[in-house]
């Protein structure tokens, strides 16, 4: 098998400036070789607990914080199965590839699903936000904070309270930006707030984390036919004693409690949430000095994932190719920007010295093609 973290010109791991998976740092790999006991077990249910708790703190939340064997996408897909009666209407933001994958999620489960998207580069304002919203009653909104596609960070402070306000609950979808972007659930009451892990977190993937209100749940015992898997009131009966209702993958449950341990007492959750702030300040610094062009509307930019329009007519495949090379991976655009775009990953355990070094790589080989 091809050892593919192996950078054989500087004899070190692959850097992934990716927007997930990303790398993962050796504490955490440590920590998923150790031995098991049960999912029933004492031992589990204290790592469990940690982990929650640790989740509340994260996201600045009482909410109970709910974990699942699966991606984001799986938990994109509780949400419209636990929420959406038959008889109601749920409205889906989109803007851009993962909006779009929520709306559909909607649609496939047979829930009446509307989709109120703007270009792709821009992001949902309160005055959209507010014009669909008056279009007609929707009792659950679904919204991404970070599209991860288009590098657009949605300005849900401002978005989420007149959602509030016309009484509906709101699903935000922050996979790309939680443990990087500050999200403060309960300030601005967020029902549902998720992500996967194998983002922000550097964590592998496989495992995907909520906050649940209370709300969410008396609204999910209401609503028929939730299934079994991803049954919100079956998670939280579990949750009271500290498990999940099916094995859950222990090691990655380890890893998590590892991983949010560094975040909230080494490195700090300020601390981290300004270090994703200056790599993608720094980013955009350098994209300008390049004479390069952002392709998300000035004034939403993420973050934690830089996406660019290839202005210059780059061979995309080719740079990415060059710069794999080189010991960094950065990716291609998503979906409908592919080749129109490229991405740059700087979230998880990115640090701006790491950033540095590859963006003066990538300089080299932008150069080059050009
Ligand atoms: C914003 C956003 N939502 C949802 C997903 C889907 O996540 P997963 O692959 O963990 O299901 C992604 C993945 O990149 C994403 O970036």
């Amino acid at each position: 098998m091809t050892d593919i973290h192996f950078n054989k010109e500087k004899g070190s791991q692959l850097k992934l400036f990716t927007p997930g998976p990303v790398h993962v740092p050796e504490r955490v790999l440590k920590e998923l070789a150790k031995p098991n006991d049960t999912h029933r077990s004492q031992a589990y249910s204290e790592m469990h607990q940690i982990a929650t708790e640790g989740l509340q703190k994260l996201l600045f939340t009482k909410n109970e914080c709910l974990i699942f064997t699966s991606s984001a996408t799986g938990i994109m897909e509780a949400c419209v199965r636990n929420l959406v009666k038959d008889d109601e209407k749920a409205l889906f933001f989109s803007i851009g590839a993962f909006g779009d994958r929520w709306y559909n999620i909607g649609v496939t489960n047979g829930k009446n699903s509307v989709k109120e998207g703007v270009e792709w580069g821009k992001a949902i304002t309160p005055e959209f936000a507010q014009e669909a919203l008056d279009k007609d009653n929707y009792s659950v909104v679904f919204i991404q904070s970070n599209e991860t596609s288009t590098g657009v960070y949605n300005p849900i402070d401002e978005v989420v309270p007149i959602v509030k306000d016309t009484g509906a609950l709101i699903c935000v979808d922050a996979t790309s930006s939680m443990a990087g972007v500050k999200v403060d659930v309960d300030r601005l009451g967020i029902d549902v707030c998720l992500a996967s892990v194998q983002k922000c977190f550097a964590l592998p993937p496989g495992l995907a984390v909520c906050s649940v209100s209370h709300a969410t749940f008396e609204k999910a015992a209401e609503v028929k036919n939730r299934g079994l898997y991803f049954d919100f009131i079956e998670l939280k009966k579990r949750s009271a004693k500290h498990q999940t209702p099916t094995t859950p993958p222990i090691p990655q449950i380890r890893g998590l409690t590892t991983q949010l341990d560094y975040i909230l007492n080494k490195e700090g959750v300020e601390k981290r949430f300004e270090r994703h702030e200056q790599l993608g300040k720094r980013t955009r610094e350098w994209v300008r000095d390049m004479d390069l062009k952002m392709f998300p509307e000035k004034g939403y930019e993420s973050n934690t994932v830089s996406t660019i329009s290839n202005s210059l007519n780059l061979d995309i495949p080719k740079m990415v190719s060059k710069l794999l090379e080189k010991g960094y991976r950065i990716v291609n655009g998503y979906g409908q920007l592919v080749n129109k775009t490229y991405r740059i990953g700087h979230m998880g355990e990115i640090q701006i010295k790491d950033l540095e070094e590859m963006l003066k790589d990538l300089t080299e080989i932008i150069n080059e093609l050009k």
